[in-house]
């Protein structure tokens, strides 16, 4: 996301699409159009789009505190990331992701979920961003397969990856590893060993199932947070990246199981598929100079 300023200066953010995409105009059009529809308190709402030829712009509202990964995985700024602002992230996430795959009228795959698409307003509430991959699903459809894999590595699930195959459970999954970096303040893409293990996954597992999950939680909360409340997260982060779509809660069992301490947790299961895996670093974001001029922006209006 990049920030640009529309004739009249209202600040917006504007993510480029890749062109490479092979969506035509008008299914994009379609797609927009339903997206921006949605309303919810974890969603940034998107105002609107531009294309000019084969490029294709997305307009966002513009949030001033940026993403969660510039606090999340800067040393000098996560101290403002304590438990119940991190929880509070949690659960707003978990949300904004619930309605779009169940409460809205359609069935919205993200696809990309992770920590740099999570955006802060002024009060920290998160609110998820970027639905430039977004598929939406019509009807009974459950699942889909695409020939082009796209995501971002790290949070991508096996079935996704290796298969191109998703569902409202890759969503699930991408959530379980953001929930293990909010808690841990370790990155999926961190090209190092963490602690010799070769992915944070790897590593949540092997604490958790010794009874050490406690090792995982981010040494500057550590010492004031509700421990039984943070690792009910790490065990829910595990149950969302089981290798299995099926044994992954749908996010309607994950909120109850957030916002209800009291509610049983399943026991899960190892998290074989990427276990002996290295994550590549993230890929660089591209820093074009972003054109608006000469394009026109559509959908202002009716909302
Ligand atoms: C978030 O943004 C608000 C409004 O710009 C600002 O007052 C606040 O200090 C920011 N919070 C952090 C943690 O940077
Ligand atoms: C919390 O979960 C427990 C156990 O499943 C259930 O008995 C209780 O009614 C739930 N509380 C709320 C407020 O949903």
């Amino acid at each position: 996301l990049q920030e640009g300023r529309l004739e009249g200066g209202n600040e917006v953010a504007v993510k480029r699409l890749s062109k490479s995409s092979g969506q035509g105009a008008d299914e994009f059009r379609n797609e927009v159009v339903l997206i921006a529809k949605l309303q919810h308190r974890n969603l940034v709402r998107l105002l609107g789009y531009c294309t000019h030829e084969d490029e294709k712009l997305l307009l966002y509202e513009y949030l001033p505190n940026k993403s969660l990964d510039t606090f999340l995985f800067d040393a000098t700024r996560n101290g403002v990331l304590d438990w119940p602002t991190r929880f509070k992230v949690i659960k707003g996430i978990a949300r904004g992701l619930l309605y779009l795959h169940q409460d809205s009228r359609l069935t919205i795959i993200h696809r990309d979920l992770k920590a740099s698409n999570v955006l802060l307003d002024a009060e920290m509430n998160p609110k998820i961003s970027d639905f430039g991959m977004a598929r939406i699903f019509g009807g009974n459809e459950q699942q889909a397969n695409t020939i082009r894999v796209v995501g971002t590595y790290g949070y991508m699930s096996p079935e996704y990856a290796m298969e191109g195959s998703f569902s409202v459970k890759s969503d699930t999954y991408s959530f379980g590893v953001l929930l293990l970096e909010i808690v841990s303040g370790l990155k999926i893409s961190s090209s190092n060993l963490i602690m010799d293990f070769p992915s944070l996954i790897a590593y949540a597992w092997s604490l958790w199932k010794d009874g050490n999950a406690r090792k995982l939680v981010d040494s500057s909360i550590v010492e004031n947070c509700p421990l039984h409340g943070v690792l009910r997260c790490i065990q829910l982060g595990l149950l969302c990246v089981q290798d299995d779509p099926d044994a992954r809660p749908l996010m309607s069992s994950t909120v109850f199981m957030l916002e209800n301490e009291t509610a049983p947790l399943p026991t899960p299961k190892e998290p074989v598929y990427f276990r002996k895996r290295k994550y590549e670093t993230e890929e660089q974001r591209d820093n074009l100079e972003i054109s608006l001029n000469g394009m026109t922006m559509t959908m202002q209006e009716g909302r």
